[in-house]
């Protein structure tokens, strides 16, 4: 059993998806998937309406998910963590306890851009539009996270 985690700052907008869209492409028997918040602004809350609507327009339902914020016990917990930004990485890594929990953590667009550190824009502010784009990478790095996990 492998266990990824996926990580932003509200944990209602990307994160809620990059771990719907994950679960969509993987045995849930063997990979675990879940998603936390690097604040504390949305715990409890369900996932942004505009996350679950564009979800939704491609079979995904993400609207069980609850917001969480992420404990350093998530270092023990999951396998590899999936940030959204370099914020977020910044955020994360400050609370690592060692090299082997830093080696967990990497930018997700690094999937499909190795090594250019790319960020996945925040959409909170912005239009529907935004959820889509945001969509569209997050669906191209999954299916390149599913796909290595298989091997
Ligand atoms: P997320 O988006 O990090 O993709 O969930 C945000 C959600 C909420 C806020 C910021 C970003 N906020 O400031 O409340």
């Amino acid at each position: 059993m492998k266990r990824i985690l996926m990580v932003c700052l509200g944990n209602i907008c990307r994160s809620p998806l990059a771990e719907g869209i994950l679960k969509s492409k993987v045995d849930p028997n063997e990979i675990t998937v879940d998603s936390a918040a690097t604040s504390n602004y949305h715990i409890g809350s369900t996932p942004d309406p505009r996350s679950i609507s564009t979800a939704i327009l491609h079979n995904i339902d993400i609207s069980d998910q609850r917001g969480r914020q992420f404990q350093v016990s998530d270092f023990d917990h999951f396998d590899k963590i999936y940030v959204m930004d370099n914020s977020n990485y910044r955020n994360v890594k400050a609370l690592a306890r060692d090299r082997k929990d830093i080696e967990k953590i990497d930018l997700i667009l690094n999937t499909i851009f190795p090594g250019q550190d790319r960020d996945v824009p925040d959409p909170y502010y912005g239009g529907e539009d935004g959820f889509e784009k945001v969509y569209k990478m997050l669906d191209e790095a999954c299916s390149n996270i599913a796909s290595e996990l298989s091997y």
